[in-house]
């Protein structure tokens, strides 16, 4: 394996870092639940393993995805949308574990948005050599309510945009743990990850495994 090898005995980051109105950085927020967190996205990938889906524009994306939830976000030739099935098993997406609405519902009121309960988990998994494009989570029914990221495993890079497609793009290192909250005036702001480097992390491997709860029905 290349690359480089990131260790458990980095200190934990606990800082707060506002990168723009309505968005907030939560560093090693999800550092102490990281184990259950792990388990429970087994879990949820035993019964709706991870597949990479196909854009509108009939692309495979690089990033493996599942959900959990009341709705599961999907794409295909149709579209992009939330669907409450599994369009691959065409049963109902697994429920949402415990410990991940508390982790969502516990950040979000941390970042200044009380009474968030997400309906919908997206799971993206990426190996190395996997990105996503700069975009805007605009399928949701009910935008005033936020998004929640949570970040385990390698380090990536992220983008953070405005809302417009052409607005500048800062970039932010997204490490093991890190919980990312963003909403109000930044809730349409663009953004992506770039191409995932070489690595292993002790708990995941070469691989980045991140949680994106909405709201979205
Ligand atoms: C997303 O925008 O759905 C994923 C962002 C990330 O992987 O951090
Ligand atoms: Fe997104």
């Amino acid at each position: 394996m290349t690359g480089e090898l990131f260790g458990q005995d980095d200190p934990p980051q606990t800082a707060r870092l506002a990168l723009a109105e309505g968005a907030l950085l939560l560093r090693g927020h999800a550092v102490a639940s990281q184990d259950r967190l792990l388990a429970a996205i087994e879990q949820v990938a035993l019964a709706a393993p991870f597949r990479n889906m196909v854009t509108p524009g009939g692309r495979a994306m690089s990033v493996a995805m599942t959900n959990c939830g009341c709705a599961g976000w999907v794409t295909d030739r149709r579209g992009y949308r939330y669907d409450p099935l599994d369009p691959e098993t065409g049963r109902p997406w697994p429920e949402m574990p415990g410990c991940f609405a508390d982790l969502a519902t516990d950040a979000a009121r941390d970042a200044g948005y009380p009474g968030f309960r997400p309906d919908a988990c997206l799971i993206n998994r990426y190996a190395p050599g996997a990105r996503m494009g700069l975009h805007q989570d605009r399928d949701e029914r009910d935008l005033a309510q936020p998004i929640v990221s949570v970040s385990l495993g390698l380090p990536a890079m992220f983008q953070f945009g405005g809302r417009r497609r052409n607005d500048p793009v800062a970039k932010y290192p997204l490490l093991h743990g890190d919980v990312l909250v963003w909403g109000g005036p930044s809730r349409l702001n663009h953004h992506g990850i770039l191409t995932l480097r070489d690595g292993v992390h002790p708990k995941t491997g070469a691989l980045r495994l991140n949680l994106t709860f909405r709201h979205a029905l």
